[in-house]
């Protein structure tokens, strides 16, 4: 059992510090450990949490979109720093070893879902599903986004919706077609702050999404099976957005919202997941240690218990199981 491990300390695809100590504090809470010892993996880590410094420009003003709303927030320190993660991501699988990605924020998904996609393609023909548990969609695109923020538009690139833009090319220019994804192979979990140009976009593409509307309906059981039967045996990456659970589980994350998944709940998401054999990646983004949250059951602990259920997700996906 092969797991290659990627340690991204990246926060610039939105706006508050912090969520680039997350892979440092998972680690110290004994991920790795948990992960070689109890799961008998193999890990392979080149011991960094890496900052990208390297490819970060010195300058890196808004960028305004013809027609948009807000202008682009540090558009090319992303487009850089995920092409890098892309590389990286991509190595480790064509490797044929599964991927763990600790995050940094959503953004550096523009580089595991392309580096991912690209090389389970080549390596086994299929081209893999992507489910993305999350309470927001992530799907803007640089013209409908409010806020600027591109962890809220990782999808819109990666799916074609969005491309280059023309005021400046070089921004994810990188990004080729056997990086990208169709439409019709994401499927979203536990979605409940979707705005409204979003709404649009997942309707007019026909994108199939659970939200927490169907996971009351249904129980996540059911909605596991139909997240199953839709998948098939295709291969699996699942981006795991830590803000999917509810703020009680999950207080430490940058733009929580109430009423979502219970740490059983992700739990099993992940734990079905691992049951389907064909999970080739995973990521865990949007945990920020220096956000403690609002005070509710786990008062003055908010930072540790979201790294606890960081770890608790990534465990049950890659096999950790109750008997
Ligand atoms: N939809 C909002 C935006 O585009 C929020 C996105 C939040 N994304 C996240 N990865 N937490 O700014
Ligand atoms: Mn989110
Ligand atoms: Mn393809
Ligand atoms: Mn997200």
């Amino acid at each position: 059992k092969q797991l290659g491990i990627v340690a991204v300390g990246f926060s610039l695809g939105q706006g508050k510090i912090g969520v680039d100590a997350a892979p440092k504090a998972l680690i110290e809470a004994g991920l790795f450990t948990q992960l070689s010892d109890d799961l008998d993996f193999t890990i392979h880590h080149d011991g960094k949490v890496h900052d990208y410094c390297s490819v970060i420009p010195s300058s890196d003003p808004p960028l305004h979109i013809a027609g948009g709303k807000a202008p682009m927030l540090n558009p090319r320190t992303v487009s850089n720093v995920t092409r890098e993660i892309s590389k990286q991501v991509y190595t480790q699988a064509a490797a044929g070893r599964l991927v763990l990605t600790l995050g940094g924020d959503h953004s550096i998904a523009v580089g595991t879902v392309s580096g991912i996609h690209k090389a389970v393609t080549e390596r086994t023909g299929q081209e893999p599903y992507v489910i993305w548990v999350d309470a927001h969609a992530d799907i803007n695109t640089p013209i409908v986004s409010g806020s600027g923020n591109i962890h809220g538009m990782p999808l819109a690139f990666l799916t074609n919706l969005a491309s280059a833009p023309k005021e400046d090319p070089e921004v994810f220019g990188w990004l080729e077609n056997t990086h990208k994804i169709d439409p019709k192979k994401l499927v979203y979990i536990g979605l409940r702050d979707v705005d409204k140009a979003e709404k649009k976009i997942l309707r007019e593409h026909g994108i199939k999404a659970f939200s927490m509307h169907d996971v009351d309906r249904w129980g996540i059981g059911r909605v596991m099976d139909m997240v199953m039967e839709y998948v098939g045996n295709a291969p699996i990456h699942l981006s795991f957005d830590v803000d999917a659970l509810d703020p009680l589980w999950a207080p430490s994350t940058g733009t929580p919202v109430r009423g979502g998944l219970t740490l059983r709940e992700g739990d099993f998401i992940c734990e079905c997941v691992h049951a389907s054999g064909n999970l080739v990646a995973m990521d865990l983004v949007e945990v920020n240690p220096h956000i403690e949250g609002e005070p509710q059951i786990v008062q003055g602990l908010g930072a540790q218990e979201t790294v606890r259920a960081g770890c608790s997700l990534v465990r049950c996906a890659l096999g950790e199981s109750l008997l």
